[in-house]
């Protein structure tokens, strides 16, 4: 039995071996994004992208289209901007220095920026045309709310971390988390891309006292443009007098 099942995950290795081989024959080239990606309005919004390529001739060019059924619509050119459609121009930057990567920002989100979009090095060689993908992005009128987290109870003059995690859209400019206690900062840091988006987390390191029972710890993550977003949670401490009674 596992020989047979060797057997099979062999010929699958090969079949896979043997379809990339094809692939980068005919294809040359290929792209890697996610589906979907929300975006901020007013903020900006990255896409994470990278591209692989298979003969050394191959351009290092990057377009991205809007999707249309008729027309061909570029909202970036690393070539140049004379062809990108002015709704998009001075918008759209790609913000990877490093090569094979196609990760595109657009900056001051608005309405009507929700369509889906596609990377390419022109209209014979993309993303849509070679495999039909494209990344949906999707508006979101407000930022995520803030989640403020630790784990155990508060006792009184015992160290804890609480974190505050934030959801966000645009990893070349992450929001900056403050917090409305005292405390040591921990790290700060930005998690990869998971579910149409990305997370930073601050962390708190505080020392519970008896006077902050009862009071309000608050979070607020200040986004690209200056959007807002906050949540706050009451803090209950335990008091070490209760303890030794
Ligand atoms: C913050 O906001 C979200 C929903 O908007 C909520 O689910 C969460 O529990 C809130 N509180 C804290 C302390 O994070």
């Amino acid at each position: 039995m596992p020989n047979q099942r060797n057997l099979v995950s062999n010929t699958m290795l090969f079949i896979f071996i043997f379809l990339q081989g094809l692939y980068s024959m005919t294809v040359g080239q290929t792209w890697t994004f996610p589906d979907k990606i929300e975006a901020l309005k007013g903020s900006c919004v990255v896409i994470p992208c990278s591209f692989t390529r298979t003969r050394s001739s191959m351009s290092d060019d990057v377009v991205w289209y809007l999707y249309s059924r008729t027309y061909y619509i570029e909202v970036f050119n690393s070539r140049g901007n004379s062809e990108t459609i002015s709704a998009y121009r001075g918008r759209t930057s790609l913000v990877s220095a490093e090569t094979m990567s196609c990760s595109l920002r657009i900056n001051n989100v608005r309405g009507g920026d929700d369509a889906y979009y596609y990377p390419g090095i022109d209209t014979n060689s993309n993303a849509y045309e070679k495999y039909g993908n494209a990344v949906r992005l999707g508006l979101r009128e407000k930022p995520h709310d803030p989640v403020i987290q630790w784990s155990g109870g508060m006792i009184e003059g015992q160290q804890i971390t609480i974190t505050c995690k934030v959801e966000h859209t645009c990893w070349s400019n992450p929001p900056t988390i403050e917090w409305n206690k005292r405390g040591q900062h921990g790290r700060t840091y930005q998690s990869n891309f998971a579910g149409g988006g990305w997370k930073s987390v601050s962390e708190l390191i505080y020392t519970p006292s008896s006077s902050d029972h009862n009071s309000l710890i608050m979070c607020s993550a200040t986004h690209h443009n200056r959007i807002i977003s906050l949540n706050s949670t009451r803090l209950n401490i335990k008091c070490t007098y209760y303890t030794r009674n």
